[in-house]
């Protein structure tokens, strides 16, 4: 179950005892939708908070215990993680990350009309993909005991490949099953097999 909030709520605990209590195998710590609003402002994202990513973490762990198996997904960050983002990260209790969430601050309008009802929201698709990649690799060299899960703007066979190419341990498909549908995922696998045989 994937969980999300913000800095300034205090549900977080809330949250964490319904997703254990649901039964979830793995929680997901959502520190990084774009798109959340308050009274026309958008909302800081937790990841890019140091002291907020230490504090969500250890309540959410000190609630569901150390045998649930957490993950915190993350937004794409510039190429090189802040340091104290770093730091913060580097020293939370969790099992996996999954990286990366859609690059927020993008216009929503087409030819000057609006399309959205918020000014600015979220990227996703295959242009996230190469930069979902290079920070997957990044995690991986600079937080080697915490496994990635890769995510952004995966279509193919080949966009999954470039993921696990890069160390991570599986891969998620957002856009790309909005769009067509369940039966990417099975299009996709088979592709990735079929290179994968070659
Ligand atoms: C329609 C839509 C809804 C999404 N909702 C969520 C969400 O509720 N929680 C979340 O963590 N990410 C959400 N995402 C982000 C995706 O999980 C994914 O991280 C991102 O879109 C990049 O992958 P993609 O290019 O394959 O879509 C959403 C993306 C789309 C397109």
């Amino acid at each position: 179950m994937s969980i999300t909030s913000t800095t300034d709520k205090n549900d977080w605990e809330i949250l964490a005892n319904w997703a254990a209590y649901c039964g979830s195998d793995v929680i997901e710590l959502n520190l990084s939708c774009p798109n959340k609003w308050l009274d026309g402002q958008p909302v800081g994202m937790v990841a890019d908070d140091p002291e907020a990513i230490v504090h969500i973490v250890a309540l959410v762990r000190s609630v569901v215990g150390v045998d649930m198996r957490l993950s915190v997904k993350l937004p794409p960050y510039s190429s090189t993680i802040p340091p104290r983002i770093l730091s913060a990260l580097q020293a939370i209790n969790i099992n996996m990350f999954v990286s990366c969430n859609t690059a927020g601050g993008h216009p929503t309008t087409i030819d000057g009309e609006q399309v959205l009802s918020m000014p600015q929201a979220g990227l996703s698709g295959p242009a996230l993909c190469t930069h979902s990649v290079q920070q997957v690799s990044y995690l991986h060299k600079v937080i080697p005991n915490i496994p990635v899960i890769g995510v952004g703007g995966i279509s193919s066979g080949a966009d999954a490949k470039r993921f696990l190419d890069a160390d991570a341990i599986g891969f998620c498909i957002g856009t790309h099953f909005f769009l067509n549908g369940p039966k990417v995922f099975g299009e996709v696998v088979q592709e990735l097999v079929d290179l994968t045989e070659d």
